[in-house]
């Protein structure tokens, strides 16, 4: 099947989608309210979802692996977390006052990662990553940041730097272009070559931001010593070591990835999971740090890091839909963990060999519940970083993608990892095997062929 064919067939199958989406860029620049959510020739508009499914506005169904940009790990609009809405709403929807549902949520979370002794709600993740270093420069009074090259840490302008290939200007226009005067990007998984960079710049560095899994930047764990290593540095020289666990946190166990390898940051970024399918974002800290974001104690400008939250922090719908998702996951941990993180691997090692026997050089990366495949090229025989990845035949991955999509009916985001939830079965990885392998004997992998 060729692309153009895969293409047609995808016409053929979405007409309605074309309609809206001929309709959506008269309102939206590009037709979507999220970059990453175009691909070509034109996304599918969804009108519902349900468990591992989604439906599109032309009648087809998807078995999803995209599941809400990774956030969703009991599937979409799992019936413990719709009953709890269903009543929340009709007690409010939106308080704008302290309320007690946001003390279950917290107090989960406080009980769940050492290192959240305070915690500040807000509603997304990149405005927790934006507090999160403002708090480091407030308590350091040091100005630079630190990520790592092809960490994404969501939309706020410090950090919109190094995101994507080639990694050293800008991420687009519309910002002063000083910002990078105060971020230094390190090369992930590269720890000597890090603390050399680190080093020029020590003297006023507030704090190392890194993701323990490249997520966006290609599903790419980090080395633990590399983790390890930067702590170590920055407890050494006074700089607070930040871990961005807007994907990782309650992924692979209940709570943080920090904690399961007996990480000491001295804050973390929560987001997506902890909100139940609604928005979300936290910013969890030690106290002697979180201190600082306080407004009765800090009572002048000179003292204060305002942090806010926003009109929608703690509202009570992402409270219950948050705490009914997390009370789920602590009593069913064992079996939940075991069954995700087990469908991963046999996700991960099936396309491995699935690949390798068809003689296409591949590397399927992730953990636990989390994968993702790079095709390999003559410019890259390992993914270690995002450089690896820019390197890799990313047109291939697109095909791979687009091919599960209209043809077999799996949808992927092209391009970006697959999380398998609750929802998923031994059944759904096995038709993932068999429709890769079908895609494989068709013509769209000639060119990569070894
Ligand atoms: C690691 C990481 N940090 C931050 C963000 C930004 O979160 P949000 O999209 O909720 O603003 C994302 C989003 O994908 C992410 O993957």
């Amino acid at each position: 099947m060729t692309r153009d064919s895969l293409n047609s067939l995808y016409e053929k199958k979405t007409h309605n989608s074309k309609k809206a989406y001929d309709n959506s860029v008269n309102i939206f620049p590009g037709g979507i309210s999220h970059n990453i959510r175009f691909f070509k020739p034109y996304p599918f508009f969804v009108n519902k979802a349900k468990d591992k499914h989604l439906f599109d506005v032309d009648g087809n169904k998807f078995v999803d692996y995209w599941m809400g940009h990774w956030a969703l790990v009991l599937g979409h609009s799992p019936t413990i977390v719709v009953k709890k809405l269903a009543r929340q709403i009709r007690q409010g929807t939106l308080y704008g006052t302290a309320n007690d549902i946001s003390v279950n949520l917290g107090e989960t979370i406080k009980k769940s990662i050492p290192t959240s002794e305070l915690l500040r709600f807000c509603t997304t993740g990149s405005e927790a990553t934006m507090y999160a270093i403002r708090i480091a420069r407030a308590v350091t009074k040091k100005r630079i940041i630190c990520k790592t090259i092809g960490g994404w840490h969501g939309f706020n302008t410090d950090l919109m730097q190094s995101v994507n290939y080639p990694f050293e200007i800008d991420e687009g226009v519309g910002m002063t272009g000083r910002e990078g005067d105060f971020v230094e990007s390190i090369p992930y998984n590269d720890l000597d070559r890090s603390i050399k960079l680190l080093d020029s710049v020590k003297d006023d560095l507030a704090c190392v931001i890194l993701e323990p899994i490249l997520g966006g930047g290609g599903c790419i764990p980090a080395d633990i010593n590399y983790l390890r290593g930067l702590e170590e540095y920055c407890k050494r020289n006074d700089i607070l070591f930040v871990l961005d666990e807007i994907v990782t946190g309650f992924r692979f166990n209940f709570g943080s990835y920090s904690s399961f390898y007996h990480l000491d940051p001295d804050m973390i970024t929560l987001g997506k999971i902890v909100g139940g399918g609604l928005p979300i974002g936290v910013l969890c800290g030690k106290k002697e740090i979180m201190k600082v974001a306080n407004p009765v104690e800090n009572t002048n400008k000179e003292q204060i890091c305002y942090i806010g939250g926003g009109t929608f922090s703690s509202n009570p719908l992402t409270m219950t839909a948050g705490y009914a998702t997390l009370d789920y996951l602590s009593q069913n941990r064992k079996s939940i963990y075991n069954k995700i993180n087990r469908l991963g691997d046999m996700a991960r090692n099936g396309l491995r060999k699935l690949f390798s026997d068809y003689g296409l050089r591949t590397q399927v990366t992730g953990i636990g519940s989390l994968f993702l495949t790079h095709f390999l090229t003559d410019k890259v025989n390992e993914i270690t970083n995002a450089s690896d990845v820019a390197l890799s035949d990313i047109q291939g991955l697109t095909r791979y993608h687009f091919a599960l999509m209209a043809k077999h009916g799996i949808f992927f985001l092209p391009r970006k990892m697959g999380a398998i939830s609750t929802v998923h079965d031994v059944k759904d990885i096995k038709n993932l095997l068999n429709a890769t392998e079908k895609i494989i004997k068709s013509d769209i992998f000639l060119k990569i062929k070894t």
